[in-house]
């Protein structure tokens, strides 16, 4: 049974059909890499699976359980935890603030969530930045709180949108270290990169959205030489590249 499965899922704002009949399966323990143009409707399908959105049509189920239309803080409990686009973080609270509010979704005590916000901030390496408000940080740590909030709820699949755009080279090389790390904790990740030297070896399986629909699926190498995915994303250059 895959961990997670989108069935059949449409999304639509007025007229625009933001995600048309999308059919995702994700098996526990694979990197799922979503790619496409700008609009596609990558960030849609995300908001879509995690409760943002309710879906006009189609379903959603994770662990064998349907969760079509659940709240997001029921998608949460369930095992799905997200960072955002464009980061978000509370920003007049500190980072370890920030973290435990993720670990208060599992954990009612402020001690056990303390525990646990504490762990969760040395793994991803903000540790020392605990008593920092999450506001003053540069884009790289809070993309990390970010990151550390969604660990602190203990999911089984993360998905995670863009968490690299914006970082300068070492920060992105520290970020891609990072998620190999979690996939090594067993936790599944499904994410949206645009940056291909980044998402392309990570990835075990990468999707391709365009204009709301899947126009490809497979390997990475696969991927990059697909003719449809070329035209609509990749383009001749990346070719010449690859
Ligand atoms: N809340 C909304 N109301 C109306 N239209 C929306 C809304 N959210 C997204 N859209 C539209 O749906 C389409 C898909 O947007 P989405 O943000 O999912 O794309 P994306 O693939 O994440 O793009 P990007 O790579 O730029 O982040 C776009 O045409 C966008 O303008
Ligand atoms: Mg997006």
């Amino acid at each position: 049974m895959p961990l997670l499965e989108v069935n059949n899922l449409t999304k639509r704002f007025g007229g625009l059909v933001a995600n048309d009949r999308i059919n995702i399966e994700i098996e526990e323990g694979e990197i799922v890499g979503l790619i496409g143009p700008n609009g596609a409707g990558k960030t849609t399908l995300f908001n879509c699976i995690a409760g943002f959105y309710t879906p006009d049509e189609g379903s959603v189920c994770f662990a064998g359980e349907e969760i079509t239309g659940f709240p997001p803080e029921r998608v949460c409990k369930r095992g799905i935890a997200r960072t955002f686009q464009l980061v978000r973080v509370f920003k007049g609270m500190t980072v370890l603030d920030n973290v435990m509010v993720g670990a208060f979704s599992r954990i009612p005590d402020a001690d056990g969530a303390r525990e646990k916000a504490l762990e969760v901030l040395e793994f991803v390496g903000e540790l020392e930045n605990k008593d920092l408000l999450a506001g003053g940080l540069t884009v790289a740590h809070k993309k990390r709180v970010e990151m550390a909030r969604a660990l602190a709820t203990d999911p089984r699949l993360l998905m995670l949108d863009e968490a690299i755009a914006g970082l300068n080279p070492k920060e992105t090389e520290e970020a891609v270290e990072l998620i190999g790390e979690i996939r090594r904790k067993g936790i599944t990740i499904f994410l949206v990169e645009h940056v291909m030297s980044v998402i392309m070896p990570i990835s075990d399986r990468i999707i391709v959205l365009d204009y709301g629909k899947i126009i490809a699926e497979g390997l990475p190498q696969e991927i990059a030489t697909n003719e449809k995915v070329i035209k609509a994303y990749l383009g001749e250059r990346y070719r010449a590249a690859s």
